[in-house]
């Protein structure tokens, strides 16, 4: 037994709060978590368990700040608080709190694997578990300014690496994402260009009501970059 995907969602604003979750980042992880359940709202194909896709989603990059630069002082201290707990690799810190949250088995490993879509990439086209293919799909339509395209966000993570010689790895993941859609939707009574800002609203706004309301506009404009 361990923390279950229920209390998760239930307590996402006291989890974002308990590890000083920037605006930026929390913001987030709610618009994937409402990409995912969005999906699941409109699902027409084998079994799957939304509130384990919601959960893994709200807390998919709990340990992210370690990776940004140009903080301000206070989220730069907290940055160092999270490496000096946590280590410096951003998935082996999301990892590390969520084993320290006590999330049950099952959702600590969809995490994992959504954590590393590239290194995963083969089992995730090839599973039968649809609940790990919607964990790894919702990452890719939540660009820093808001929920776009796969294809857009993927043409922009490339853009920024061009030369860099992860940028081949960046190409192939678009393909990756772009058959992981194609399963994804194959099910579903929506098409991808249904899941928008507008639509994902009250989503959003449902899943992170208690700790979206202590944040004005101004917490939530991007402050230091991830990348
Ligand atoms: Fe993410």
């Amino acid at each position: 037994m361990g923390v279950t995907s229920g209390y998760i969602i239930k307590n996402i604003g006291e989890i974002y709060n308990r590890y000083n979750i920037m605006p930026q980042l929390g913001l987030h992880m709610l618009r994937v978590a409402a990409v995912g359940s969005m999906i699941c709202d409109n699902w027409m194909g084998p079994e799957i368990h939304k509130d384990d896709i919601v959960a893994v989603l709200l807390i998919h990059d709990l340990g992210n700040i370690v990776k940004f630069t140009n903080l301000d002082p206070y989220w730069e201290g907290i940055r160092k608080e999270t490496i000096d707990k946590y280590g410096s690799d951003d998935h082996e810190a999301t990892n590390k709190i969520a084993q320290e949250i006590g999330v049950e088995g099952r959702i600590y490993r969809l995490l994992e694997m959504q954590g590393n879509l590239w290194g995963y990439r083969d089992n995730v086209l090839h599973s039968k578990d649809y609940d790990l293919k919607i964990c790894c799909y919702g990452d890719s339509r939540v660009a820093p300014y808001g929920i776009v395209s796969a294809m857009e966000r993927m043409d922009n993570l490339i853009e920024r690496k061009k030369g860099l010689p992860v940028e081949k790895i960046f190409v192939a993941l678009k393909d990756v994402i772009s058959e992981l859609e194609k399963q994804v939707f194959s099910h579903t009574s929506i098409k991808p260009e249904y899941i928008t800002d507008a639509n994902a609203e009250s989503t959003i706004k449902s899943l992170g009501s208690e700790w979206l309301k202590g944040k004005t506009t101004e917490d939530n404009k991007a402050k230091g970059k991830s990348h």
